[in-house]
């Protein structure tokens, strides 16, 4: 897993701390022989030492290498110590990297020219109970003497990064070779030396050199409208953001605009129906600022990714990172650009410290998402997908341990990526939506506008937060809620008795219909399906799970076409029930599905669906093996666990 580097030695992790300490700055040596591990920084997720030393600002300087897969050059970090009088075996500043081939060290003096620090890689963590834990990378771990303000790491990044897919001419629509990052949660540092933890704020700017006939983009300013000539870029980032929101892609893109301030990056063939598709993106930054105040970040724009992209979208800085399986046509599936809009408040302005605190980046953004679908599309919108989410979070909580079920989710000893669960999503909505029950949207959006713009650009614990309700909200507007309700949904499991939710009979209609069809009451033509939205088939096709045989989706797909569908929500409902039911036209249409999106959401469930049944897992395996090269590390990894191919 970690290319480049001496294996480690495996020491027990009290050995460990204690040889860090008192030998450290002995051996500060690359050559030196003995490896050794340290503990994490103040983030159980990262090495960083920020609490003595933290990194304020980045120049990126990257070259793009297609053929071999790699970005190379280097980064000058600026410091600042944040503790004057540190201790002598503490003069070290500690990043963090996984699978980094790291080059060269030196400081930059005030007049540019370089002088060479001592460093060394450390081992790879491991847990206390002595499994590995690679997902930490390793520490880089460079002497710092008090004089030094800037620090250049010459690097190169590995093929296989994880927070990186290369994709060649043959595997996008452009027929253009494809670069893009994923950095969230932990991923940034496999791209880039760096203090990789979101407890940690920066500003940058960067020049990324790549094939002339390429765009670069960044989530930055300075983002080009069409290509430079020599494919040399250059951007800037004033606002301070944590590194989870690093992000570049590279590839044949061009930009439409669909307003002043906001526009559309995609592959050519993509660009029109993608513009056309977002083009209320506007209006929703409109209604953002109004209910929450002023969009801090100048422009934002959207980049539509090929469909290996991982995840159904990325919020970062100015430029999020959109799977091109939202573009249905008719703009119904536009609630994740709301989302992923929203969290330009809730994540990118004010941040979850640590990946404990997921549920302030992503419960927030899902109210507020909520809350700009319903400006934009009604209530009765709204109703109808809180229902889905609040169906989908019951079924998710029966399937957790009770630790598990909680907003602040210890994740200490874990690997971070299993923050994601719909629990800091959907719990954390229905938290906040129970607040603002209690005191009213005018009180309530007023307090969180002041949230917002009091810890602006700032990184945040739950702790942090729950003292500001405290005064801003429980104590400020007497008797409506208590501390021991808000702390009943942070620290207990499951929902409070008190939780407020969605109104059970958004969906009695689709359920009585849907009922009486399977008894043969009724047939297809009397189920009034003209103008449902998106909500209301998913629910209904969630309905038939473990109900309909193979006779009863032929009459499905005949009626509606389902198999031909263009919504990827709904196309992926459909194919669940085709592999329950053994359907054929779906399994023909899961597999061009299957080699052709990467979005785990989709991909993972369906691949888990066909690893439950005998028929169908050899098939499967056959299938993802084709896929394979095409799947960003992530989707492969998703899908390895669910096929059993993994040797964990
Ligand atoms: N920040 C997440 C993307 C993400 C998820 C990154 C998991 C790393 C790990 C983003 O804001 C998000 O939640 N995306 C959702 C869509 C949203 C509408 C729920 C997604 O990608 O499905
Ligand atoms: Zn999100």
């Amino acid at each position: 897993m970690i290319t480049g580097h001496r294996l480690t030695n495996r020491l027990h992790p009290t050995l460990i701390l204690l040889i860090s300490v008192f030998s450290l700055t002995a051996c500060m040596n690359a050559d030196d022989d003995a490896e050794l591990g340290i503990a994490t920084g103040p983030d159980p997720h990262s090495f960083a030492n920020y609490d003595v030393v933290r990194v304020v600002h980045m120049s990126l300087d990257l070259e793009t290498d297609f053929s071999r897969e790699v970005l190379a050059g280097f980064v000058t970090l600026s410091l600042e110590r944040a503790n004057a009088d540190v201790q002598l075996d503490q003069q070290r500043l500690v990043l963090d990297t996984w699978q980094l081939d790291i080059r060269d060290v030196n400081q930059v003096l005030p007049d540019g020219q370089l002088r060479p620090l001592s460093w060394r890689l450390g081992a790879a963590a491991q847990d206390p109970q002595g499994g590995s834990r690679d997902y930490l990378g390793q520490p880089l771990i460079i002497a710092l003497p008090n004089s030094v303000e800037q620090v250049r790491i010459d690097y190169a990044s590995s093929p296989e990064a994880f927070g990186l897919q290369w994709l060649d001419a043959g595997q996008t629509s452009s027929g253009a070779p494809f670069l893009f990052s994923q950095s969230q949660p932990t991923y940034a540092r496999t791209w880039v030396p760096l203090q990789d933890t979101p407890a940690v704020r920066y500003t940058f700017d960067a020049r990324l050199r790549v094939p002339q006939n390429l765009l670069a983009l960044m989530g930055a300013g300075g983002n080009p409208v069409e290509q430079q000539p020599a494919g040399d870029y250059r951007f800037s980032m004033p606002q301070p953001i944590p590194s989870y929101l690093m992000a570049i892609a590279v590839g044949a893109l061009e930009f439409e605009a669909t307003g002043p301030r906001s526009g559309v990056y995609a592959e050519p063939e993509l660009l029109t129906a993608a513009a056309a598709e977002f083009a209320d993106l506007e209006r929703m930054m409109t209604i953002g600022e109004q209910l929450y105040g002023e969009y801090r970040w100048d422009r934002y724009d959207l980049l539509i990714l090929p469909a290996s992209f991982p995840f159904g979208g990325m919020e970062n800085p100015r430029l999020s990172f959109i799977t091109p399986t939202v573009i249905a046509g008719d703009g119904s599936l536009t609630d994740l650009i709301a989302h992923e809009l929203a969290h330009s408040w809730s994540g990118n302005l004010v941040t979850n410290q640590s990946w404990r605190e997921l549920w302030l980046n992503e419960g927030f953004t899902t109210y507020f998402e909520a809350r700009i679908m319903e400006a934009l599309y009604g209530e009765e919108r709204r109703r109808m997908q809180a229902m889905l989410d609040y169906l989908g979070l019951v079924d998710e909580l029966k399937t957790l341990p009770p630790e598990d079920q909680l907003l602040a989710r210890d994740l200490s000893n874990r690997d971070p990526e299993l923050a994601f669960i719909g629990i800091p999503y959907d719990k954390g909505r229905l938290f906040v939506e129970w607040l603002e029950s209690r005191y009213g949207r005018e009180a309530f959006d007023s307090f969180l506008r002041q949230y917002f713009d009091d810890f602006a650009f700032q990184s945040i614990g739950t702790e942090d937060f729950l003292r500001y309700l405290e005064q801003h909200l429980i104590n400020a507007i007497p008797d409506l809620a208590s501390m021991d309700e808000v702390r009943e949904w942070v620290f207990e499991p499951g929902l409070p008795a008190f939780a407020v939710l969605p109104d059970s009979d958004a969906f009695d209609q689709i359920d009585q219909t849907r009922q009486r069809w399977l008894n043969g009451e009724i047939g297809l033509d009397q189920i009034p399906t003209d103008d449902w939205i998106v909500s209301q088939w998913r629910h209904f096709l969630q309905g038939l799970d473990g109900q309909v045989d193979v006779d009863r989706m032929v009459e499905l797909d005949a009626a509606y076409r389902l198999t031909q569908s263009e919504n990827a929500e709904i196309l992926f409902i459909w194919l669940m029930r085709s592999i329950e039911t053994r359907y054929q036209p779906g399994i023909d249409r899961l597999e061009r599905f299957l080699l052709e999106v990467g979005r785990n959401k989709f991909i993972r469930p369906l691949y888990q669906a066909l690893a439950d049944s005998e028929w169908s897992k050899p098939w499967a395996i056959e299938v993802y093996q084709r896929a394979r090269p095409g799947y960003h590390s992530l989707t492969r990894q998703a899908a390895e666990r669910a096929l059993g191919l993994n040797n964990e």
